[in-house]
């Protein structure tokens, strides 16, 4: 590890880096991720120098070969990690030359570490990107499947946690489908942004040789070439793009944990979630805590901390490339790591969720959550809504004080409220007839749940075809 190996940028220097500030300054212990992207650089750097007349053709197949060779040591976990060669830019291009002498050292002619950082990087949330939108693809797969299963099984609907309406679990479902395509859409649209390709801006002003930017551009199957050599080596905005619609996802996901956690616990019992995603406790034999859950809720906390990382790593930079840079790439594999590994997660918990029917049937009826069912009704029979509004709270707060249930007065006691109730009141006031006489798009009735898991089946089948 130690060895001090003849950095490439020696030339200028007459003293040896302090071993400090050399281990301060490198990156190799965490850089080192983006070899593949590196070396798949460093080949199109070099067939585009020899397209050029900058190397030729035996020259081409040294490097070329080298280059795999590398790639196999690397892969292997057989390149040793040193400080003193700082990042994975200037470890490769030292095995290079290690490997096959001078003409390794023609590999760097028209490139900064700059430009090959930036392009890397993008390689490399680029392909983040693919795995997540796969991921999100799958757990909305697992939701729709879910949302069939129980389409039409009642379950309280709460705001500010109180019950409000019943709804059906096929429909809360739903939404969750619906938000997750919303984040998937967010990363679609961040694609072009990250897709364009650096190489060939240079330290930060482009090249005295005439490089064919899109040739590179090409063969590492990037829509196109950036624009502004400045730009192109300094900014990290598509990391911070990555990032924020990480952390939305993250805020989704999060909530949807919470929720879950909430319909598992012993008071609600609305949801069992399988053994194999439980925990115990060490101390009370009887507990199975929802533990992956309450970890895709905490790790979200890392997310949007990675976002105030970047936005702050970016926030005082002069052009253009600054060392601050390199903390890009804590900031941006800590996000994707997480990411892909809470959709993992969230999935494994949702594919055996099982709810408890008759449990949730009975917590909808509580909490008078066919009120605005009932006030509809009297709408019907000609009362003014906030009439009705008015004859319903009234009868609502006369039931309290019986301790009975709406469905449970006589017709008699209705009528001392408003004169125009009669017996078929008590159809508006089930669960299931609430439900189902919801007439609107979008709504929670069963027809309306069933056209949009048909949408939702639509939408998958479009992003599976591409
Ligand atoms: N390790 C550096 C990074 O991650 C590579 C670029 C270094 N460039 C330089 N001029 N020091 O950003």
């Amino acid at each position: 590890m130690a060895k001090n190996t003849k950095k490439p940028w020696q030339g200028r220097f007459k003293g040896k880096t302090n071993k400090f500030v050399e281990d301060f300054t490198s990156s190799i212990n965490f850089d080192y991720r983006l070899a593949y992207y590196d070396i798949l650089g460093s080949e199109a750097h070099s067939r585009m120098l020899n397209s050029i007349g900058i190397l030729n053709n035996s020259e081409l197949k040294k490097i070329l070969s080298a280059l795999k060779k590398v790639n196999k040591k690397i892969m292997n976990g057989d390149m040793k990690h040193n400080n003193s060669l700082e990042d994975i830019h200037m470890h490769i291009e030292h095995e290079l030359i290690e490997l096959i002498g001078d003409t390794a050292k023609k590999i760097h002619t028209g490139r900064s570490r700059n430009d090959q950082v930036a392009t890397d990087v993008r390689m490399y949330v680029r392909d983040e990107i693919l795995t997540i939108l796969d991921d999100i693809n799958e757990l909305q797969k697992t939701i729709i499947k879910i949302a069939e299963k129980y389409s039409s099984s009642i379950i309280p609907g709460f705001t500010h946690l109180q019950v409000a309406q019943p709804v059906t679990f096929g429909f809360i479902m739903m939404a969750w489908f619906f938000m997750l395509e919303r984040d998937k859409e967010r990363f679609v649209m961040s694609f072009p942004n990250v897709n364009l390709c650096p190489l060939g801006s240079g330290a930060m002003s482009g090249s005295s040789h005439k490089l064919d930017r899109k040739f590179v551009s090409d063969f590492l199957m990037f829509d196109g070439i950036t624009d502004n050599a400045l730009d192109s080596v300094s900014d990290r905005d598509f990391i911070i793009e990555f990032i924020s619609n990480s952390s939305l996802l993250m805020t989704h996901l999060s909530r949807f944990s919470e929720e879950i956690i909430i319909w598992n616990s012993t008071m609600y019992n609305f949801v069992d979630l399988d053994d194999q995603v439980c925990t115990g406790s060490s101390i009370m034999p009887q507990k199975k805590n929802p533990d992956v859950l309450e970890l895709i809720r905490g790790k979200t906390g890392s997310i949007y901390g990675q976002l105030m990382n970047i936005l702050t790593i970016m926030k005082s930079q002069p052009f253009a490339y600054n060392r601050d840079n390199q903390e890009d790439k804590p900031a941006l594999f800590n996000c994707g790591d997480t990411i892909i590994k809470c959709l993992k997660a969230m999935n494994i918990c949702l594919e055996n969720l099982k709810l408890n029917e008759s449990i949730t049937k009975e917590a909808a009826k509580k909490g008078f959550s066919t009120a605005t069912d009932f006030a509809d009704y009297l709408v019907k029979k000609s009362v003014p809504f906030r009439d009705a509004h008015e004859i319903v709270g009234k009868t609502v707060a006369y039931a309290i004080s019986k301790k009975l249930s709406l469905d449970e007065l006589t017709v008699v006691e209705f009528k001392s409220f408003c004169k125009s109730i009669e017996s078929d009141v008590y159809e508006s006031l089930k669960v299931e007839g609430s439900v189902n006489s919801k007439k609107t798009f979008g709504g929670t009735s069963k027809k309306e749940v069933l056209r949009q898991i048909k949408k939702a089946k639509k939408l998958i089948n479009a992003y599976e075809k591409g």
